[in-house]
């Protein structure tokens, strides 16, 4: 009877020693599962903040370049168009003055002629920086083509340029954005670079249009504070997801920059 009582107790003892086994485990496990899920998606909410932050920068260099946009062609307007047409008006007015010689009015007609000629030049060359003509009538090809015949007569760079690829004239609200990224990667290579020579290559795989440009400029440290990306390359980016495309940047020190962006 003895034997059996304390048989008993032992397994009761093991039950409860068992049981209290499972509990501690189970209650660790919760707590495992809890904290590392609150990990979790603290990490994931760490992402989407620094996402948020990203496209704000974006947004605002987006926003800075458009304003400065405005003031070059306010300033462009003012100083090139603005006032020359002035001088046109206040000629004008000048040539209903009664009893004006021949010599006068000859004189007078010519500083209108040649004003308006000036005043002309001026608004058509604003016109092309804004969006430029070829680009719009014959496509990105050409467009592009001319950018480098640009940067060719130059002298100061050698553009090499081939396109294995059909851009349509439809397209072209979309190609003008390419256009841009090729400008301001163009105007890099030059001013920061001091390219001697720069490479464009479009073709297209999978139905997905790729470019990829490279120079032999002096490059830069991808790393340094002082080589993040200024509003040029944000806008760039902006650009490219504004074509849901994405875009690689590669550069070093001496070894020039390349970049290849599909769109
Ligand atoms: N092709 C390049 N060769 C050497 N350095 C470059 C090149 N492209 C960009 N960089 C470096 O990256 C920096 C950022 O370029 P980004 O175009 O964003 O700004 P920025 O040209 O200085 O100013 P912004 O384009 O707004 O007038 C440059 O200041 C330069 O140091
Ligand atoms: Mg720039």
């Amino acid at each position: 009877m003895k034997i059996n009582l304390a048989y008993e107790k032992e397994i009761v003892a093991i039950i409860l020693y068992t049981s209290a086994f499972f509990i501690i485990i189970s209650v660790v496990l919760v707590l495992f599962f809890y904290f590392s899920r609150k990990k979790i998606i603290q990490k994931e909410l760490e992402k989407k903040d620094l996402e948020i932050q990203y496209q704000k920068e974006l947004l605002s260099a987006v926003i800075i370049t458009q304003e400065e946009e405005r003031k070059r062609i306010a300033q462009d307007l003012h100083d090139d168009i603005s006032s020359k047409l002035n001088i046109v008006s206040l000629n004008s007015h000048l040539l209903t003055t009664p009893n004006l010689s021949g010599n006068e009015i000859n004189e007078i007609t010519a500083n209108i002629i040649n004003l308006t000629a000036k005043a002309l030049d001026n608004s058509r060359k604003i016109a092309h920086g804004l969006l430029p003509p070829v680009l719009e009538k014959f496509g990105l090809h050409a467009g592009v083509e001319e950018l480098c015949l640009e940067f060719n007569s130059s002298k100061a760079v050698t553009v090499n340029y081939e396109n294995r690829t059909k851009f349509a004239i439809a397209d072209n609200d979309r190609h003008l954005h390419v256009f841009r990224i090729l400008q301001e990667l163009m105007n890099n290579s030059l001013r920061h670079g001091k390219a001697t020579f720069i490479s464009i290559l479009f073709e297209e795989k999978n139905g997905v249009k790729i470019c990829s440009y490279s120079d032999n400029g002096i490059g830069f440290d991808m790393k340094k504070d002082t080589n993040k990306k200024g509003l040029g390359m944000k806008n760039i980016e902006s650009r490219v997801a504004f074509l849901e495309g994405s875009i690689t940047i590669d550069s070093a020190v001496n070894k020039g920059v390349s970049v290849v962006f599909n769109f």
